[in-house]
């Protein structure tokens, strides 16, 4: 019921949307759409289906469902690695292959784009949305607080948030759900670690996140009854709680009290940026990294109940470590450096199920590719698990095999791209992943764990990659 009103309260808003702009859609959707000098490449083939609706609602529908690769593959077998179809009111050309990836990370035709609600949620200046110049000179400065040696000092906090979260969540508990459990440890990581939040800052934010985020990808409509107004509201709260945050650090910083190299918020405000720009900076920063990484540690775990073979593998690297430390020592640096099967295995749960689903961009100016037009105003697709389940590149896709790692340099560009490629690639990457390392040396170390009755591990995608029942798992702790 609730999903039949939420497609329709959709269709009805995209219609609408749709019937406002019918002159420029008429334009873009026809066969002849790009400039007049490029008209003699044929656009790629396939179909923009219904009329307004597209293939919008079937996709949306596929992937909650969790059968949106077999729909795409459907698509790339019956028209070939270059097709078009239409999304969110837009045409879209849909391209597969290693090749498709670079050129959508690489193409300076492409510009990225935001769905509306995401946008009004978090703001507009965040750095996704910004672009030349501009974008180069914000992301240097999150850079500076995400680069390998910055992420290295931050080692031992992480490793006070997880034992510090697993003594709160998951001790003295019969069941956890994995999802909900990582997600307010991986905030809570950002807030403390990463923005230098006090903790009940941190918790007033996160409740404010939960509620937002629902709202992230639905259709922007700010009436009093809708889903999107109420997250829109919390998205507000959330924003001035933040602000309030960073004018203290600049009242810090006027008295001297602090240098640009303190944290991310005080190197932003002396270089200049508006105490908004900041806050939709931080909003992104705040969504891009957490639910992704609690996506990650949560299928990690779910790989590896499903793979006793890699869980012993996992868990004889993460004991030999904990063997060699003291009584309540903090891990380092050199043990995450020999975490090197446990981090294979995550970039086996990355292959398999890649946190983002799709990278998806507008199109700047006509461009050719693979032999088509695709003409300025389209959207340009590619999906993550295309080349990650392709058998070409990874034989027998389905199977959970971490040794496909031993070597990633042996991997054709561009085929396992979790986190992107370009200019825009995550600059996150190495804190996810010296979080992910922590958070799974202390949960298969201390616990043992299998999913809970009724839980069978199956998912579906929002478009994050939600476990049904929020992977619930029962759980002993290890004496
Ligand atoms: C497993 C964890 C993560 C995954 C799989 C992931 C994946 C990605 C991907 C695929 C992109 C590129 C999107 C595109 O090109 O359309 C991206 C961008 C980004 N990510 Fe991550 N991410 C993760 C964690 C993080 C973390 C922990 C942070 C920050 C602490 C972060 C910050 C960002 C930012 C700021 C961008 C935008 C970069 C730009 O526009 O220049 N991510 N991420």
């Amino acid at each position: 019921m609730m999903v039949s009103t939420m497609i329709m309260v959709a269709a009805l808003a995209i219609v609408a949307a749709l019937l406002v702009s019918l002159p420029v859609l008429y334009r873009l959707f026809s066969a002849d759409a790009g400039d007049k000098t490029s008209r003699k490449k044929a656009i790629p083939p396939g179909s923009f289906g219904l009329p307004v609706i597209g293939h919008t609602l079937s996709l949306l529908g596929a992937l909650r469902a969790n059968t949106a690769e077999e729909w795409l593959r459907r698509r790339a077998t019956a028209y070939g690695p270059v097709s078009r179809l239409s999304l969110f009111g837009c045409p879209t050309a849909f391209l597969v292959g290693p090749a498709a990836n670079k050129f959508v990370f690489t193409s300076s035709a492409l510009t990225t784009v935001n769905a509306e609600a995401f946008r009004r949620m978090v703001g507009r200046r965040n750095v996704f949305d910004l672009a030349g110049d501009e974008h180069a000179r914000v992301r240097a400065m999150m850079v500076q607080f995400l680069k390998l040696d910055a992420v290295k000092s931050y080692v031992a906090n992480m490793d006070a948030e997880v034992q510090r979260h697993l003594d709160a969540h998951w001790h003295g508990r019969a069941s956890v759900a994995v999802m909900p459990s990582m997600k307010t440890l991986t905030f809570d990581v950002m807030s403390t670690v990463l923005f230098g939040l006090e903790r009940d800052t941190a918790q007033e934010l996160s409740k404010e996140f939960h509620q937002l985020v629902q709202g992230m990808w639905t259709v922007p409509i700010d009436l009093p009854f809708t889903r999107f107004s109420r997250c829109l509201a919390a998205s507000r709260r959330g924003r001035r709680s933040v602000a309030a945050v960073i004018e203290e650090r600049r009242a810090k910083l006027e008295r001297g009290e602090s240098s640009p190299a303190d944290d991310m918020l005080t190197h932003m405000l002396s270089n200049g940026l508006p105490v908004e720009e900041i806050t939709d900076h931080v909003m992104f920063l705040m969504v891009a990294a957490h639910d992704t990484t609690a996506a990650l540690i949560t299928f990690l775990l779910r790989h590896l109940d499903a793979n006793k073979d890699a869980y012993a593998k996992v868990l004889q690297e993460q004991e030999e470590i904990a063997r060699c430390k003291a009584a309540g020592e903090a891990l380092s640096w050199e043990d995450l450096c020999k975490m090197r099967y446990t981090w294979a295995a995550a970039m086996e749960t990355l292959r398999m199920v890649p946190p983002p689903f799709s990278m998806l961009r507008k199109v700047l100016a006509d461009v050719e590719y693979g032999g088509y037009l695709i003409p300025k105003g389209w959207q340009v697709m590619e999906v993550l698990t295309m080349t990650h389940w392709d058998p070409a590149i990874f034989p027998d896709p389905g199977r959970f095999d971490p040794a496909r790692f031993d070597d990633p340099s042996a991997l054709p560009p561009y085929s396992f791209v979790p986190f992107g490629g370009g200019a825009r690639m995550c600059p996150g990457n190495e804190f996810s992943r010296v979080e992910t390392l922590v958070a799974v040396h202390y949960i298969v170390t201390r616990f043992r764990w299998k999913l809970a009755a009724g839980c069978d591990g199956s998912f579906s995608r929002h478009p994050m990659p939600y476990p049904t029942q929020g992977l619930l798992i029962d759980i002993n702790p290890i004496h």
